[in-house]
């Protein structure tokens, strides 16, 4: 197997694993992936001309990023996570695996967003005349429980913290646990109202990274 990086500009110390694409050219005049240094994108990731992403970007296998994609510092973006076009993430953005991105979604700095969760862009999918897809707005220090559904259009504020399962149809203020299907807001709990945990928002390599030590109980 081979990788394809011929319509990319690769940052220093960024590996790239066999069986990569990272700069598809998805259109004759599509513009090269810029990717910044000290990455790892994983066997079998595509990544779009026209995507531009910061230091520290981990991949998964499988993962694919479409064109306008904007990402941060300390990305993590693991396996079969789909990331649509037209798309923001800020720095130490944690996508875990199978999670899907509409695009025109925004998502801020220092999020989680856990396994299987999806981001939609559209309320009336092939039932309107009008086309204005619109992905949600997930602003900073949020955390996305897996297995969620985040509606179009939907904002969920700063801090707030969304239930493992939850349905998010409308947004949701800075600083709210919401759960449920369809979700309800109450104050975050003493024990959730602090700012995401930098160890896991900006890590720079993830426990299977071949710079990373395995921790002394990594065995059972
Ligand atoms: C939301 C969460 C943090 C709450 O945990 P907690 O603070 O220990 O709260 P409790 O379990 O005491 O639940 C508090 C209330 O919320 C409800 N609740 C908790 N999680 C819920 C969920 N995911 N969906 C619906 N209701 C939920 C509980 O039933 C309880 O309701 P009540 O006050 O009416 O009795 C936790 O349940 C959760 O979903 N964590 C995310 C897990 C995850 O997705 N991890 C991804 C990485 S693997």
């Amino acid at each position: 197997m081979s990788n394809s990086t011929t319509h990319a500009h690769i940052g220093a110390h960024t590996i790239v694993e066999d069986g990569c694409v990272v700069g598809y050219r998805y259109h004759p005049d599509a513009g090269p992936a810029r990717i910044g240094s000290n990455g790892i994108i994983r066997i079998g990731t595509i990544i779009y001309g026209d995507v531009e992403a910061g230091d520290f970007l981990q991949t998964g296998h499988h993962a694919v990023i479409r064109a306008f994609t904007r990402l941060g510092d300390y990305c993590a973006v693991f396996h079969r996570v789909v990331l649509e076009g037209l798309t923001e993430l800020g720095d130490g953005v944690r996508l875990m695996a199978g999670v899907y991105v509409a695009s025109r979604s925004r998502i801020g700095n220092q999020v989680f967003i856990g396994p299987g969760t999806i981001l939609l862009n559209d309320r009336y999918p092939g039932r309107s005349d009008r086309i204005e897809p619109r992905g949600p707005t997930i602003a900073d220090e949020v955390v996305v429980g897996g297995g969620c559904t985040i509606g179009p259009g939907v904002r969920i504020g700063a801090r707030s913290f969304v239930g493992a399962g939850s349905l998010v149809l409308k947004d949701v203020p800075e600083g709210m646990l919401a759960v449920g299907s369809p979700a309800t807001c109450r104050p975050l709990p003493d024990h959730l109202d602090r700012p995401n945990n930098r160890d896991l928002t900006t890590a720079r390599y993830d426990l299977w990274h071949p710079r990373c030590d395995l921790p002394e109980d990594a065995r059972w």
